[in-house]
């Protein structure tokens, strides 16, 4: 989706600009633009199509000095992706330049209104109306024009805007899509995500739906759209620079599969409790008591977050012997959800910006409901709405392909089941079990990823086939459908994951000779069943493809090819079987030529509907 980033201070603003641009290329996006002061009282603005590095070469060498500028990668929602199209966009006087990320839903009739007062639009974006809108009022002042233009605007917005009148400032304004500021020395940075900032400062304020910020290089303050003062509180960034990097890795997704063995190991530090076989969660906000009301629990998500969900919600009734039922974001919203008091719900989202997850969140909330999030980007819009929650701690998700988040969300779930089912029917000699198959994870990972070589062997097997079928059981069922998702995502390639037993349901019909069938089939209670199913495809002259345990003759005799995964607790396995999945899927896109970190047509963030 759209990035933003903003400068003002005492260095020349272009650089720094697009070098944020730079961190924020892992969105998605398909243009791109930046605009400074020009010394003259008119705005620069150099904007267009394609990739960032495009926008960087075309540049000018004499820019203009100047002390403040913005800067925006676009993904098209209204209009084409041209350069016309490209923000910032300018007011038909050029002297304010706005970036904008969200939807104008009143657009059209606004564009009338100031077509009728004989403004020329230049652009077919949405966009293109606010800084008319802000034209329109400004009386010497942007922060006053700003307020006045967004009372006419209905839709989401995060926007930063600027006059070459007023060289040395900066408007932002928020109203459901993110927007954080960074404070420097003698300089503030403003962005949409905080890969932008994390160079600089990791001073950084998260504005809130209708908050105003004014930055200057002295600092900055905020108000709401009415004048009121609103005092902000700074928070410390976490991450690491070397966390948004992609170091010795040829691709972020790459990278952040082989980080998994470390982001689990950070999910259970000071939370699996292995004397006692429980865990401990700061954060839930809920008293002990509130526990033994719960009579439901209900997970809401989107896209690989709904799939960790899925795998966990196995979990959750295994564990805790609790209903636990899984609905799909976009869904729930507009369903009118039934929301009772002993449910508990939760909202899993790796950036916890996910417009549909976030609105299921927020209507729930509405009808009394309490939701706790299971998020990633700490300050993110679900982190800060929920009643309480979890973070997954898998440190930055940079490849749009989502890939750590998915086990760090399933640790996340499991370590709650584990919770609320020791406060119930599990016995402590039961939760030791699996805190000790917890702690074994990040090794047995390791040993999975060491089998890269014949996981690319597998993924190249592949290439030629114009379908490919995942199939699994109970919460590999979950892992099935993730790395069918993977590998659609990146590799173009047309599959689907299906329940095994599903598969005489209809999916059969696809498959003939040479089909590849990728079959996780961990030995747990469930893979007698499995095997009758790739008797099934053998019988088809399917090539099976099988996720299994090192020990597992039988379903290696049957299989054309296979990659082991160790052993584990039997509720465990989608951790260990979903690694092979997404090296095939990163393999399978690497071989094609296709760019692995920014899929077709895909956004890190989906934070439109
Ligand atoms: C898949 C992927 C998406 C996201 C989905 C939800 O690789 O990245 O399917 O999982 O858009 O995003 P979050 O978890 O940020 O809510």
């Amino acid at each position: 989706m759209c990035g933003i980033v903003g400068y003002v201070g005492t260095k020349a603003p272009v650089p720094i600009l697009v070098e944020g641009l730079k961190r924020l290329e892992y969105r998605g996006y398909d243009s791109s633009g930046v605009a400074t002061m020009n010394g003259d009282g008119s705005v620069f603005v150099h904007k267009r199509a394609g990739r960032v590095r495009d926008l960087e070469h075309s540049l000018p060498d004499d820019l203009p000095t100047a002390n403040a500028g913005l800067a925006h990668t676009r993904w098209a929602t209204h209009g084409e992706p041209n350069d016309a199209n490209s923000h910032p966009h300018l007011s038909h006087d050029e002297k304010i330049a706005v970036v904008h990320n969200g939807i104008v839903e009143n657009h059209s009739s606004l564009r009338t209104m100031l077509m009728g007062e004989g403004v020329t639009f230049r652009s077919d974006t949405d966009t293109e109306v606010i800084p008319h809108l802000i034209a329109r009022f400004y009386e010497g002042d942007l922060e006053t024009a700003v307020k006045r233009a967004l009372r006419l605007i209905q839709g989401s917005y995060g926007i930063v805007a600027m006059h070459s009148d007023e060289p040395e400032k900066l408007v932002v304004a928020r109203n459901g899509s993110p927007i954080v500021l960074g404070v420097g020395d003698s300089e503030m940075f403003v962005a949409s995500d905080a890969p932008a900032l994390v160079a600089h400062t990791k001073q950084v304020v998260y504005l809130e739906d209708g908050e105003i910020a004014v930055l200057s290089p002295e600092g900055f303050r905020t108000t709401d759209l009415a004048d009121r003062a609103i005092q902000k509180d700074v928070d410390e960034l976490d991450w690491e620079i070397e966390e948004i990097e992609r170091g010795d890795f040829e691709h972020f997704m790459l990278k952040e599969i082989h980080e998994q063995p470390l982001s689990i190991d950070r999910g259970l530090r000071g939370r699996a409790m292995a004397d006692f076989g429980d865990a401990k969660l700061g954060g839930l906000n809920l008293d002990r008591r509130a526990f033994f009301d719960i009579k439901r629990i209900c997970l809401i998500a989107c896209g690989t977050s709904l799939h960790a969900a899925m795998a966990a919600s196995y979990l959750i009734e295994e564990l805790a012997r609790v209903p636990c039922s899984v609905e799909i974001a976009s869904e729930l919203r507009y369903r009118n959800p039934i929301v009772d008091a002993n449910t508990l719900y939760f909202a899993v989202s790796q950036s916890g910006e996910t417009a549909d997850t976030l609105a299921a969140m927020r209507e729930v909330r509405r009808k009394g409901g309490i939701v706790l999030g299971v998020v990633n980007v700490v300050g993110s819009s679900i982190a800060r709405e929920s009643d309480g929650g979890m973070y997954i701690r898998s440190g930055p998700e940079i490849a749009v392909a989502s890939t750590k988040a998915f086990t760090s969300q399933l640790l996340a779930l499991t370590l709650f089941a584990l919770k609320i089912g020791r406060m119930r029917d599990l016995s402590s000699t039961a939760g030791r079990e699996l805190i000790h198959a917890l702690n074994a994870l990040p090794d047995q990972i390791n040993a999975v990823l060491a089998q890269s070589e014949a996981v690319k062997t597998i993924a190249h097997s592949i290439l030629e086939s114009n379908y490919v079928l995942f199939l699994g059981r109970g919460g590999n069922y979950a892992t099935a459908l993730e790395g069918a998702l993977k590998l659609k995502e990146v590799s173009y390639i047309q599959c689907e994951g299906f329940a095994a037993a599903e598969m005489k349901h209809g999916p059969i019909a696809l498959i003939g000779k040479g089909t590849p069938v990728i079959f996780l089939c961990p030995q747990d209670h469930l893979r007698e069943k499995t095997l009758s199913n790739m008797e099934e495809v053998k019988a088809r002259k399917g090539r099976i493809i099988a996720i299994c345990n090192p020990d597992d003759e039988r379903v290696k005799a049957l299989a054309d090819a296979y990659i082991e995964v160790p052993r584990t607790h039997n509720l465990l396995t989608p951790f260990l079987t979903v690694i092979p999945l997404q090296l095939i899927a990163y393999y399978a896109a690497l071989a094609l030529g296709l760019d692995v970190d920014k899929p077709r047509n895909l956004a890190k963030s989906v934070t439109v509907e």
